[in-house]
């Protein structure tokens, strides 16, 4: 099934290394992130869950959870972590799904028959407390992902959810944000204390919003 942005995320019910979750409830009212490892003991993935595990303090101050996945068992996630733990500095701090029988990874799309039959690709999937999926991406096997992307694109997410703004090219936290095309000028003026210059009728910046004393959260 094609999970495509603004679909509701499909629930399911799974073995993790933190016992078994039904991923809605899991959620609650958080943020998620799900990502899927093409396999246990490989090297790039064993990167990319120690970085996991170092930033997850960023994403708990985003509100947000995350759940890694593989197509292997449980007593290999647990073997794995030791290692991840060894070589990466920091303990698995999230839980790992074990999706032996593959029926989150086909829920999710994240097998890729003409990359490989067998292994999961990188998948990531970025759910709103709503369960409306709001990012994918997909990255080959051989590409370890940028989590610092990840929270970048999270707080692009949550500032449009927060305070009707976009985040041009490039943003990052702290920057200069986008008026969405939907709030009018009259709105802008109300919405925005701080302010905003039209570059264009279509083009309005404004200063990120949570970052101005004189800005409370409005919502789109
Ligand atoms: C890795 O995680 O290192 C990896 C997994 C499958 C294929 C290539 C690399």
């Amino acid at each position: 099934m094609t999970i495509r942005l603004g679909d509701t995320a499909p629930d399911f019910t799974a073995q993790t290394t933190n016992g078994e979750i039904n991923f809605h409830e899991w959620m609650g009212d958080s943020w998620a992130v799900l990502f899927s490892h093409p396999k246990d003991f490989t090297p790039v993935c064993t990167t990319e869950l120690g970085m996991a595990a170092r930033l997850k303090p960023e994403f708990d101050k985003r509100n947000t959870k995350i759940i890694g996945l593989s197509v292997d068992p449980l007593d290999s996630h647990e073997g794995w972590s030791k290692d991840i733990e060894e070589t990466q500095g920091a303990k698995v701090n999230f839980p790992m799904i074990a999706d032996s029988d593959r029926k989150v990874s086909d829920l999710y799309d994240m097998i890729h028959p003409n990359a490989s039959d067998t292994f999961t690709v990188r998948s990531v999937f970025v759910i709103d407390p709503t369960k409306k999926v709001k990012l994918t991406l997909t990255y080959p096997a051989s590409t370890g992902r940028n989590f610092d992307e990840l929270l970048r694109v999270i707080d692009s997410l949550q500032l449009t959810a927060d305070y009707s703004v976009a985040t041009p090219v490039n943003w990052k936290d702290g920057d200069d944000c986008i008026i969405i095309p939907s709030v009018s000028d009259e709105d802008a003026k109300e919405k925005f204390p701080a302010g905003f210059r039209a570059v264009k009728p279509y083009l309005r910046i404004t200063p990120q919003p949570n970052k101005t004393d004189k800005q409370k959260p409005t919502s789109v």
